[in-house]
């Protein structure tokens, strides 16, 4: 089987492409062969491509930019996502796009499900929600993966930060008032492996398990790696960023396991598992 990855060369594309080589036929473009705001050329490419499935990992993932610059989020996170399933329609492709967590307003006390209300607070998530909401307008045959928190090689991520900055810093702030669970991009990859397999449709949240705040999960990387730096909790109000944060972002994946039987591993096994302690 064929399938095409678009934003092959960002932290989850590119885990993607890795995890999916090993069972198909695999073709990656990046935003410069593959520019999914370009949408005469997005429809020629997918249609010359025809492969059975294209994987849209292609995103404006800066959460605060998205604020100052809502046209290009616009473009990009809603617009160019209609462009790609559109183009999906017409060349017979299974769209499979990654969103995200931040479609939720985070004020929940329980782990949000597939069909839970919307209702974003930042405008990632608004742009987010808009591209998940065109493909449903578009056709049917699509998968969209809601994850969070991610991290894996190659990508600008938390748990890289925390790493770089222990370097830099004998101390550090992190907020505690986040809840989320941190997600490893290999274990995110065969979660959509095993939907595929399965041939699923809809909406799937696909998460590590557990929870934990951000504050949590840096205390967790200095005490593995054995780092040189103190961690101090501090609330969201004194982050100082643009963009609001959902306090609670823990999704549900009953889903996911009911229908395919994979479960994800804990977030702190996974974590090792990126830091190379087992
Ligand atoms: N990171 C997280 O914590 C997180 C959480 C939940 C969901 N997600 C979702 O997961 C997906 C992957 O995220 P990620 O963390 O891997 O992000 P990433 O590392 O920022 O990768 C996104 C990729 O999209 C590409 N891109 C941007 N604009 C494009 C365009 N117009 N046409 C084609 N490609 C374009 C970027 O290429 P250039 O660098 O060349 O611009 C980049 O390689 C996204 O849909 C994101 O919303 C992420």
């Amino acid at each position: 089987m064929k399938v095409l990855v678009l934003g092959a060369n960002g932290m989850l594309g590119s885990e993607i492409v890795r995890s999916f080589r090993r069972f198909f036929e695999v073709i990656a473009f990046g935003s410069k062969e593959a520019d999914i705001t370009d949408q005469t050329s997005i429809q020629k490419m997918i249609n010359e491509v025809k492969s059975e499935i294209v994987i849209n990992a292609a995103a404006y993932t800066d959460v605060d930019g998205c604020e100052k610059n809502k046209d290009h989020a616009i473009k990009v996170n809603a617009l160019g996502v209609k462009n790609v399933a559109e183009a999906c329609k017409e060349a017979g492709s299974k769209i499979v796009h990654i969103s995200t967590d931040y479609v939720f307003n985070g004020t929940s006390k329980k782990p949000y499900k597939e069909d839970d209300e919307t209702n974003p607070i930042n405008f990632y998530g608004e742009s987010k929600l808009r591209g998940e909401n065109y493909i449903k307008e578009v056709f049917e045959n699509f998968l969209i993966i809601r994850s969070e928190w991610l991290y894996g090689a190659g990508g600008k991520n938390f748990i890289n930060l925390v790493i770089e900055k222990a370097k830099n810093a004998g101390k550090l702030k992190v907020v505690n008032d986040q809840i989320g669970a941190p997600t490893y991009t290999k274990d995110l990859s065969e979660a959509i492996l095993a939907l595929l397999k399965k041939d699923c449709r809809g909406i799937y949240n696909a998460a590590n398990k557990g929870h934990c705040s951000w504050f949590e999960v840096a205390c967790k990387v200095v005490e593995l790696l054995k780092l040189k730096v103190s961690v101090e909790p501090i609330p969201t109000a004194e982050s100082n960023r643009i963009a609001k944060r959902p306090g609670y972002s823990v999704l549900d994946c009953n889903k996911l396991k009911r229908d395919t039987g994979f479960v994800f591993r804990p977030w702190n096994e996974a974590l090792k598992d990126f830091l190379g302690l087992i």
